[in-house]
């Protein structure tokens, strides 16, 4: 079959692999229908979180149809259309007794403490091949598949695998609620969910950061009011729009490729920060990234850093953005003097699909204008160098089956 292969930094390619087949009698075999390219595959590519196994099928996020199921497999049977969580849990331990499935005890053969299972990630997060691919397997099917209603489309639906229980996740973390302000710190696809997810939840005035003024209009269309880091200094802005106060909430969805700011009152001031910052955390990499592509950002804790002192004293930052474990920069001053509350991870996501599914079914939110492009698979290439480029319009891929 057809898959994204990882071969090494800046080195991805559509090669010709082995089938999955059925391993253990939790396992489902799905032929996939739908995938996309998510930030987090930017980061294994751009080698700024690593550990990436050559050889591994990419990809976390996925639609598609029940192929094959094993033996303890009772919920689900071939034909039935599904989407996948790009979180993995067992659905029995006790953590994912509680909902929190992102840190489940058995879902990553390499042990409980190994770190958050997925699909197509660095080996510390488990073996599994990845969702950029014509078929793969879902351990645990039972708690990691969700049935897709008939009239979900396969634009909406693959926004429920990942990007949008995330965004939910973030707003959740930041304990975006009645009445609050949240700031969202990047408006890629995660930020825009982040976005629509605070809304949600009740917040009176969302106010969302980037450098790009697609993304930005794309979040202004969601109804937030938006900040452009290259015009202007985003925390004196958030400051004086929130009378001197500051955010209740913010939200960081942008991760270690950060980027400072090029141009505007707020340009240069962090440079040397941000040059140690990137330095310590990939010391291995070159800056240039190769021919133009696969650039790290240069600024992986400016995001934090502008969040933590735009909040108002009290105020609580929920991080969705992923920074590898080698990273060690936190405006952890700042938190300590206004007694800020952090709360950071990756996404306890079948605690959410089926909630956010059920919005999505019933017509109540539109997700798929998030979803920007569509692209055959075979083409997976190309699209991912257009998203790694942030290329104007290129706000989310779904990679299509051929
Ligand atoms: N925790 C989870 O479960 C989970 C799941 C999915 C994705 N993620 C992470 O969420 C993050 C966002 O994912 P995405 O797909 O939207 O990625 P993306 O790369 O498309 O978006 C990141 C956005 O941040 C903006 N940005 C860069 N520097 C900034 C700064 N200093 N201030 C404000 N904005 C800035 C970029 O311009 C870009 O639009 C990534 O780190 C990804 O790995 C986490
Ligand atoms: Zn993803
Ligand atoms: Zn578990």
């Amino acid at each position: 079959m057809k898959a994204v292969v990882y071969h090494g930094i800046g080195d991805i390619r559509v090669d010709d692999v082995p089938e999955p087949r059925i391993e253990q009698p939790t396992d489902a075999i799905v032929r996939i229908t739908t995938a996309a390219i998510c930030g987090t595959d930017l980061h294994f590519v751009r080698g700024t979180m690593s550990g990436m196994k050559p050889g591994k099928v990419l990809g976390h996020e996925g639609v598609g149809v029940v192929e094959e199921v094993g033996t303890q497999i009772h919920s689900f049977k071939p034909g039935d259309r599904v989407v996948i969580s790009a979180v993995l849990g067992c659905g029995s331990c006790g953590y994912c007794r509680r909902g929190l499935f992102a840190q489940c005890d058995n879902a990553n053969p390499y042990g409980p403490r190994s770190g958050t299972a997925s699909f197509g990630s660095p080996e510390a997060q488990g073996p599994f091949n990845g969702l950029q691919a014509e078929y793969a397997r879902v351990p645990f099917a039972h708690t990691n598949l969700v049935r897709l209603p008939e009239n979900v489309t396969e634009a909406q639906a693959i926004t429920l695998s990942d990007i949008y229980p995330t965004g939910y996740f973030g707003a959740v973390l930041a304990d975006a609620s009645d009445g609050k302000i949240v700031t969202v710190w990047g408006c890629g696809p995660v930020g825009q969910f982040a976005v629509l997810s605070a809304y949600q939840r009740g917040a009176s005035r969302v106010i969302a950061i980037d450098g790009h003024a697609d993304r930005l209009e794309h979040a202004r269309r969601r109804g937030a009011e938006v900040i452009n880091f290259n015009e202007v200094d985003p925390v004196v802005a958030i400051m004086e729009l929130t009378d001197g106060i500051g955010a209740d909430c913010a939200i960081d969805a942008v991760g270690v490729d950060g980027e400072s700011p090029k141009s505007g009152p707020a340009a240069g001031r962090d440079d040397e920060r941000n040059a140690e910052d990137q330095r310590t955390i990939s010391p291995n990499l070159d800056s240039r990234g190769q021919d133009g592509h696969w650039k790290p950002g240069d600024a992986p804790s400016q995001a934090q850093t502008w969040a933590a002192e735009s909040l108002a004293k009290v105020g609580t930052l929920g991080i969705v953005g992923v920074y590898p474990p080698t990273d060690r920069f936190f405006p952890i001053g700042t938190t300590m003097a206004r007694n800020l509350t952090v709360r950071a991870g990756n996404g306890n996501h079948p605690r959410y699909i089926p909630k956010l599914l059920d919005m999505v079914a019933s017509g109540q939110v539109r997700p798929e204008d998030v979803v920007t492009e569509h692209e055959p698979l075979t083409d997976a290439i190309g699209a991912y160098r257009e998203f790694d480029l942030r290329s104007p319009g290129w706000l989310k891929v779904a990679l299509q089956a051929t």
